[in-house]
């Protein structure tokens, strides 16, 4: 079995590459060889509108030809079994960089046909690790919710399964008495990241190990 991690978040040892290495430490624990990619260490771009991989008989059909820091990426997720996607939540969504990589990711893979139709060549597991400043409730209220969702029954779709965790109430600065950031509580906030985060960093290890069993 082999397993990768993308992470959607410019940092590399914060709440969400902590939740993708417990994931990824999961999927270690079945067996799996497994991989850690930084988005932001590549430089690339979303979909560019070129449809080579939706040009008929064309040699990139389900594929997508762009060249670039990703492509290699791209090739590599086609021969895993399993990709575990994690980003923060930035402005209701997933961050910019994890935009364009789902861009990319999805829309080779999907035939415009009714109904529409996978062209990914095999089941791939897939997990979706989000984190976010605001509670479980707010999440709802601000449409975060729908977000997750939306992703989730695109991954479906495309790969045949999917499982999302949401890591809320987070804890974003180094510290906060150096930062203007009022609306919270940093004992609020330190009292979760003692209670609640190992707890969530327990889901993301047990989601990895789950996507890397073995599939019947
Ligand atoms: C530019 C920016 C926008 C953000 N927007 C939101 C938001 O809309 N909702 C939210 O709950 N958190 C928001 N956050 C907070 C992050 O989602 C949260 O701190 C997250 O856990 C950061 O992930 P990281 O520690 O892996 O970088 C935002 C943070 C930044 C830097």
């Amino acid at each position: 079995m082999k397993v990768i991690a993308i992470n959607g978040s410019p940092r590399k040892k914060w709440n969400t590459a902590t939740l993708l290495t417990k994931a990824l430490e999961g999927a270690a624990s079945q067996g799996a060889e497994t991989e850690l990619v930084h988005l932001y260490d590549l430089t690339f771009k979303g979909c560019v509108s070129c449809f080579a991989c939706k040009t008929k008989g064309g040699k990139s059909y389900g594929r997508c030809a762009v060249q670039d820091a990703l492509a290699p990426v791209l090739k590599r997720i086609e021969e895993s079994d399993a990709i575990i996607l994690g980003s923060p939540i930035y402005f209701g969504t997933v961050t910019g960089e994890m935009r364009s990589f789902l861009e990319r990711l999805f829309f080779p893979y999907l035939a415009y046909v009714r109904p529409p139709q996978s062209l990914c060549p095999k089941r791939i597991g897939t997990g979706f690790i989000y984190t976010m400043n605001v509670t479980e409730e707010q999440a709802q209220q601000f449409g975060i919710a729908q977000c997750v969702a939306h992703n989730d029954r695109v991954l479906k779709m495309i790969f045949g399964s999917s499982e999302s965790l949401c890591s809320f109430d987070t804890w974003q600065f180094d510290d906060y008495a150096k930062v203007v950031a009022t609306r919270f509580d940093p004992e609020a906030k330190a009292e979760r990241r003692r209670t609640v985060f190992p707890e969530d960093s327990r889901k993301a290890f047990e989601m990895g190990a789950r996507l890397a069993k073995p599939r019947t």
